[in-house]
This record gives structure tokens, sequence and C-alpha cells, in this order.
């Protein structure tokens, strides 16, 4: 669970308030000696991203650091990460003891740069990554190279260690990886800075292959010999390569509302401009939608959303045949959504555009989808069978621009220079997550009625 560190005192009664309010408030405040000056709140808030009480507390994430911390199962002590224990006694022996002295290196030092936060995508390990904690510290990489003592065969000490992490603490899992953020500017999210501890994402046959060829025309044999990571959330299986594909947990609220607040997508379409592995198609689906029409440049991404909706049980297909109307079918298309007027023209031509239903229309790409509104209107307009559609625009908004209108009202503007014809009514703008300080990936729902 999460303990914030304060260092301005008059933060502390605000949040102490919101959180009882919320019964989310641990007793007691305290001091760490190791943070002078600083006092120490402990919540029942699990995680800053899965979690959806971290909300409550979001408007503060300036003025707050964050730590886990775990209690013991006989008192209300602060322990240590069972990863810092597990640590601890792994070099602890008298093996590693001589080792770490043959190499000058500390326990203390290496516990300092030990990373202890961590996710878990069965069946892999992501540990964080930071300035201050790395397995990439050259501390830590020089013990990871070193070769066991009476051990015959290749073992290196990193080898062991992560084989001996995960029997012990996870023994659901059997790959580790690092995790670094994103890379800006690539547009399909891709996740370049994933780098593996043990356990292969990738057979190592295919790691020698062209790397375009293989990131942007893989092979079913390709898709077999990597790692898939599976998740459930709000009861949705959801797939992706964890080499090839960005996994977010924190759109799980978007999800789930997705799931809660829409009873008009039962049995109407839906076109998901960004789709994904699926994060918002599978709850469409979910959700009864009759046809959800999905674009995604990423053939990684495409196979996710394949294999998640071969598992959650969602018919799929890949064609531009129109199949039959009032069966559930996810239409998956590998193109850029540019393409997207032409597919559903040809879907549904001049004589049967008022049986396509399109009463939402997802644009889920960060830091803004402008680049898919103009489409949205488009189809808006190529569709006759439902008056009004809701738009789903996630973008990434400064905190000043949410409080003063100007997102809003500047998104609305943007939206009827695009097509003066349509009525624009602001509906709805759901803050999502903290992006980075003062900025939130929101979705702003606007409907357009003709
Ligand atoms: C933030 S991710 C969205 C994640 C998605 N909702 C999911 O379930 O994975 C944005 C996705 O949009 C895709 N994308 C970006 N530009 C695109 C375009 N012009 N046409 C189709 N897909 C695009 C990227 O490849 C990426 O998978």
């Amino acid at each position: 669970m999460l303990e914030l560190i304060i260092s301005d005192p008059k933060y502390i009664k605000p949040i102490k308030t919101d959180l009882e309010k919320h019964g989310l408030f641990a007793k007691p405040i305290y001091r760490d000696p190791t943070l002078p000056n600083k006092s120490v709140i402990r919540t029942t808030i699990h995680d800053s991203v899965d979690d959806a009480n971290f909300q409550i507390i979001s408007q503060y994430s300036s003025n707050f650091e964050i730590r886990d911390y775990y209690l013991n199962d006989n008192s209300t002590d602060v322990s240590k990460s069972p990863i810092i224990n597990f640590t601890e006694n792994f070099l602890s022996t008298e093996n590693y003891k001589n080792l770490l002295t043959r190499n000058g290196l500390s326990i203390t030092k290496l516990i300092e740069q030990l990373p202890i936060r961590y996710t878990i995508y069965p069946p892999l390990l992501l540990f964080n990554n930071s300035h201050q904690k790395s397995f990439l510290f050259d501390d830590w990489q020089l013990l990871f190279k070193q070769k066991i003592e009476n051990v015959t065969n290749n073992t290196t000490v990193q080898d062991e260690y992560f084989q001996e992490l995960l029997r012990i603490l996870f023994p659901q899992l059997t790959h580790v990886a690092i995790n670094k953020p994103i890379i800006e500017s690539d547009v399909m999210r891709r996740p370049f800075n994933i780098q593996p501890l043990y356990g292969e994402l990738i057979s190592k046959d295919l790691q020698l292959l062209d790397n375009d060829q293989l990131w942007d025309h893989p092979t079913s044999h390709d898709f077999e010999n990597t790692l898939w990571c599976h998740t459930i959330q709000n009861g949705i299986h959801q797939y992706w390569a964890p080499i090839f594909t960005m996994f977010s947990r924190g759109n799980i609220k978007e999800k789930k509302r997705i799931l809660d607040s829409y009873p008009e997508i039962e049995g109407n379409d839906v076109v998901d401009l960004y789709s994904g592995i699926g994060y918002f198609t599978l709850s469409y689906l979910q959700r009864k939608a009759r046809n959800v029409f999905c674009f995604e440049l990423n053939p990684w991404s495409v196979e996710g959303l394949k294999r998640g909706a071969i598992r959650n049980k969602f018919p799929w297909v890949s064609t531009r045949q129109l199949q039959a109307l009032n069966t559930q079918t996810c239409y998956i298309y590998n193109m850029n959504n540019e393409a997207s007027i032409e597919i559903i023209r040809e879907l549904f031509p001049t004589n049967k555009r008022q049986e396509l239903k399109l009463r939402h229309i997802n644009l889920g790409l960060l830091p803004s989808s402008k680049q898919g509104w103009k489409l949205a209107i488009e189809l808006f307009n190529w569709q006759q069978g439902c008056r009004t559609t809701t738009l789903h625009i996630h973008e990434n908004v400064s905190t000043a621009a949410l409080q003063d209108g100007t997102f809003v009202e500047g998104t609305i503007d943007q939206l009827r220079s695009i097509d003066t014809n349509h009525e624009y009514t602001p509906v709805h703008v759901e803050k999502i997550k903290t992006f980075a300080p003062d900025v939130w990936h929101v979705c702003f729902d606007v409907n357009v009625t003709k």
C-alpha cells in the first residue's frame, strides 16, 4: 500500500481529511528518521495507477512523494519490502559474501539501489527503473555478470538471483524485465525500452532477423516465438507481447466507465480509431455493442486484439465484407485509420448508410488524438442510423486548461471548424490519470448531433 511523504506541513491536514472521508487513512502520521523534516501519511490505497482511490488525493500529487509499505501479519509496523528481505538473505550466504568482497561490492549499497516497485503482468515481473534505483547501475551489473562458484555450468549471478527471486516470491511467474518509459515521438507507442533480465521475451533466432521485418510484417512463427502477457481487468481478458506493444494499467477506470455508463452502446455500432490490443474495443463488445470497427497500425497489437477477442468469445473478422448485421462482430483492420472512411463506405455503400448505427467513436491516442477528429466527423456524416454520436476524445491536458475551461471550449471550437453543420455538446470530462505533474490524461465525451 502507499505512503505519502510530505515536506510542507500545510498539506498534512487537507490530505488527511480527504483520506479519512473515504476511509483511506491508516493511523498514525509519523516521522521517518531517514527523512528529516518530512511527515509520512499512511494510506490504504494500493497503487497510484491501478487503484482508482488515488484520484481522491491526486490534486495534491505535486506536494507529496509516494512509496510502498508492507504490513507484518501480526503488527502494524512498517516492514521491509519482500524484495529487500529476499535480496539481503540471498546475498548473505558465505559464497556471496566472499564474492561481494572480492569485487569490492557492499550489500548496503546494492540494497540502496535495489528497485522495489514492480508490476506483475503474468508471466512477467516488470521492475520499475529510476534514477535512484536500478538494476542497470554499475554495482548491480558487476554483480550480475559474475559466475557462480562450484557450479559447473555457466550460471551467472543474474540468472541465479532472478531464478531464486521468482521461486521464492513469485512462483507463478517465469520472466523478469525492466520497464523504461515509452518514447513520446513513437506514434505506435512501442516499448522500445523494455529490457529482459531473466528469460527470453523473444526467441533468439528471431532477434537475428531484420528488425523492420519483425516489427512491421510479423509471421505466425514470430507470434508463436514471443512472450505474450495476459491480464484480466473488469473480467475482460487482454493479451499483448510486452516487447512489441505497450500496456497501460491506468486505463482500468476508463474501461469500467465504458462498461457502466453507456446503456445505448448495446445493439449499436462503434468505431475505435486507435484500437491497439483492445483496451476499449473489448469493453464495448462486453457492453454488447453490435459491431465494433477497429483500426490499428501495429500488427503486434492487432494480434493481441485478436487473441483477446477469441479468449473473450467475441467473434471477429478482418474482411471488407459486411457480416450478418445483427450478430455481434468485431471488424479488425491492421491499417492506418485514414482508411476508415473507405472501409466503412465499402461495408455500408450509399444504399445501406441507414443501416450503420454509429453511436460511439473512440479516439484513444496520447498525447493527442487530433489526427482522428476529422475522420470521426466524416464517419459520423456517412452513417445515417444515429442522430447523435458520442466522441470519446483522449488528450493530455494541463490542469490550468481544465480549470479555466479553455480545453473544453477549444476542443468544441476545433470540432466546429471541421464541420459547422452539427451541434457539438460537451457531455463529460473524465480525468483518467495524471500523466506528468499538472498534466492529466482525460477523456472528453462530446455529443455530435445532426
Ligand atoms: C495509446 S495506444 C492505444 C492503446 C489501445 N487503446 C490499446 O488497447 O492498446 C494508441 C494506439 O494507436 C495506434 N495508432 C496510432 N496512430 C494510428 C493511426 N493513424 N491509425 C491506426 N492506429 C494508430 C498505435 O499503434 C497504438 O497502438
